[in-house]
């Protein structure tokens, strides 16, 4: 079975970033090829990756909804005629693929159009060892259930009190809606300096966390984003990079 990496929190934290430098480290360990699912309508994953999605699936899902009210010609079904069109969504590259959700519904009933495109997402997650799920703030898109099930959730978070805060609602919220997961890891982004990091242990214990990563504020990082540049150029001993490369370890991926 694929390990599902799931990056939520906060507006603003990091999560592009972050799925970024997982899809990179996991490239760089031989986990390849990862699938990168930018799930946040406001895309961007794809230039962290150095690539450029040109179509969304939420475009599709609307062909869909046309299609659903149609008769079909003979000899195609509905199903793999949306199979084809999710095909022109996949951004392929030299060790990942990626693939943008775009927006997720307009008006009217997409009932019929989000069913169908789950299963085919479904279907496309089999091909790849490793999936990574780059999330809009919130956790909408996980209570959509556009996955089937998480291996491992990073609630990410700066170390901000407000951002402290966040975390807290988001895991709780996470809890109500049934959320599965087999591992979580908390992942604070941005630590400067003088950063406290011994809340941040109690707060993983709190939320029962297998893992704490202290991520430091880095200007490589906030430099290549500024210049849309590839974060998979940055260098194996950037302190992000090490510091995503010990996740990886420590949770098993
Ligand atoms: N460790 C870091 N050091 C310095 N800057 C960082 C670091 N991580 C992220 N940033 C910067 O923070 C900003 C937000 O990052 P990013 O887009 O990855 O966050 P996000 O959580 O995906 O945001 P959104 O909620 O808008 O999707 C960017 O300008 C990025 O360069
Ligand atoms: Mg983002």
């Amino acid at each position: 079975m694929n390990k599902l990496i799931a990056i939520c929190g906060k507006g603003g934290v990091g999560k592009t970033s972050i799925a970024a430098l997982v899809v990179s480290r996991l490239i760089a360990k031989k986990k390849s090829p990862v699938l990168a699912i930018d799930a946040d309508p406001n895309t961007c994953l794809d230039l962290s990756l150095g690539v450029e999605a040109i179509k969304s699936v939420g475009r599709i899902r609307e062909e869909a909804r046309e299609i659903a009210g149609k008769g079909m010609s003979a000899g195609v079904s509905k199903q793999e005629l949306l199979e084809l069109k999710i095909a022109e969504c996949l951004v392929e590259s030299q060790d990942f693929d990626l693939i943008a959700m775009g927006r997720s519904e307009g008006h009217g009933c997409y009932c019929y159009a989000n069913n169908v495109l789950k299963a085919i997402i479904a279907e496309l997650t089999k091909n790849y060892p490793f999936v990574v799920l780059d999330n809009e703030a919130g956790l909408e898109n996980l209570s959509r259930r556009i996955v089937q099930h998480i291996d491992t959730m990073l609630i990410v978070s700066d170390p901000s009190k407000q951002g402290i805060k966040t975390i807290k609602r988001l895991f709780d919220l996470s809890q109500e809606m049934a959320i599965s997961y087999n591992k979580l890891a908390l992942v604070i982004n941005r630590m400067k300096p003088e950063s406290e990091s011994d809340y941040f242990q109690s707060l993983q214990q709190d939320i029962g966390a297998n893992y704490l990563a202290l991520l430091p504020e880095n200007s490589e990082v906030a430099s290549h984003n500024e210049c849309g540049q590839s974060l998979l150029t940055l260098s194996d001993s950037n302190p992000v990079v090490e510091a995503i490369d010990r996740l990886i370890i420590n949770l098993k991926l």
